[in-house]
């Protein structure tokens, strides 16, 4: 069982290993500057919240001793690809340096042993990939700030772990959705960019989700992309977790279904769903878009065990919809002005 420092936990992924971490009998702490995430998500779990930020590296390095940390989960990082290329200089110092940060005051406070490390990459270091679906040793040539800010900390994990001594887990999540709202845990983002959220908003408001693109080479012209369930991968953050306890070595996964779905399909499931249209408005393509980024997830499979157990796109979507009439009887989650009858 182990101590388990969670960065970012307040955040849509983060609170969703809060539970999983408990029932495996480890012992969370959340380490949150609350910029983007929300303590609503952490308080159902009664799982210890310091509000701090990753710069704040005597902050961390108390949190740290305090708690006797064995493990680090670090979720904590600025999200939003096209913000990233508004203010590069803001994701690098985040993502990467006080990324960095956060390393060397772990490996300094039990030098002999610094904490494991489970790191939340994404599939934006791919870039557009050549060959699909994207495995991990798929060359990494990601195409704006936030990729690359997401892959220099890879690198840095990779350098740091084997100079210092300890273990790490690099895991690539493709397109995180759906909620589990059962436990009080799903999506909050403000302001909301990904796609199932943005589409049950516009069944709820009828104001149109903008379609960037029709005419990509696939089936029915736009984009495709594998969209796992958050529940699966707080359970692969389990799985990587117990890997590094039980003396793995360092390594990559790649998280996603190996199946993927249109724009299109994902916007008749909502209204198939929700039994309310979704209106769309069609725009063109934004740059640097692959037209498809499909995960071959099967490393995860083969080491970890992982197998993903709610990824089917209808449950996604009914998961996302629960969460969403929910999420607005939270006081302080309810920020987007929306109603689901
Ligand atoms: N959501 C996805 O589809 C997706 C896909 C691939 C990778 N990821 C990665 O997963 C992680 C979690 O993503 P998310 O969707 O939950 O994002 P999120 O914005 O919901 O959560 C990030 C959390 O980090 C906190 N945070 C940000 N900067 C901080 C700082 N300087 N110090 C302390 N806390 C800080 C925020 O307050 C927030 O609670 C991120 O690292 C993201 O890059 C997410």
């Amino acid at each position: 069982m182990a101590n388990v420092l969670v960065t970012g936990g307040a955040g849509y992924v983060g609170c969703h290993v809060l539970g999983p971490l408990k029932q495996a009998g480890h012992h969370p702490v959340v380490f949150d500057d609350l910029s983007r995430g929300f303590s609503e998500l952490v308080a159902p779990h009664g799982v210890p919240l310091v509000v701090g930020a990753l710069a704040d590296r005597a902050l961390l390095r108390r949190v740290l001793d305090q708690n006797q940390i064995d493990a680090i989960l670090h979720f904590a990082a600025l999200a939003y690809v096209g913000e990233s290329s508004e203010q590069p200089d803001h994701y690098y110092q985040v993502n990467t340096v006080d990324a960095l940060g956060l390393l060397q005051e772990a490996v300094a406070y039990r030098p002999e042993k610094p904490p494991a490390v489970v790191f939340s990459s994404s599939c934006a270091v791919f870039g557009v990939p050549p060959v699909l679906p994207i495995r991990e040793l798929s060359p990494r040539v990601p195409i704006n700030p936030y990729g690359r800010s997401k892959l220099a900390l890879e690198w840095m994990l990779e350098d740091l772990a084997r100079q210092h001594r300890f273990t790490s887990v690099t895991l690539r999540y493709f397109n995180a959705a759906g909620a589990d709202h059962q436990n009080g845990c799903g999506e909050c983002h403000a302001p909301e960019t990904h796609l199932i959220p943005l589409a049950i908003q516009a069944a709820i408001d009828g104001v149109p989700l903008s379609i960037h693109g029709d005419d990509f080479e696939t089936p029915d012209g736009t984009a495709i992309r594998d969209f796992i369930h958050v529940r699966d991968l707080a359970s692969a953050h389990i799985a990587a977790l117990d890997y590094l306890i039980a003396g793995g070595f360092s390594t990559d996964f790649n998280l996603g279904t190996g199946r993927g779905h249109s724009v299109l399909e994902v916007v008749h499931c909502v209204e198939r769903l929700s039994q309310r249209p979704v209106p769309i408005r069609k725009g063109p393509r934004r740059l640097g878009d692959p037209p498809a980024l499909i995960c071959d997830a099967s490393k995860a499979r083969q080491i970890l065990n992982w197998i993903p157990h709610y990824s089917g796109l209808d449950r996604i979507v009914a998961d996302a919809m629960a969460w969403e009439r929910q999420r607005q009887a939270i006081k302080g989650l309810g920020r987007r002005a929306v109603v689901l009858s």
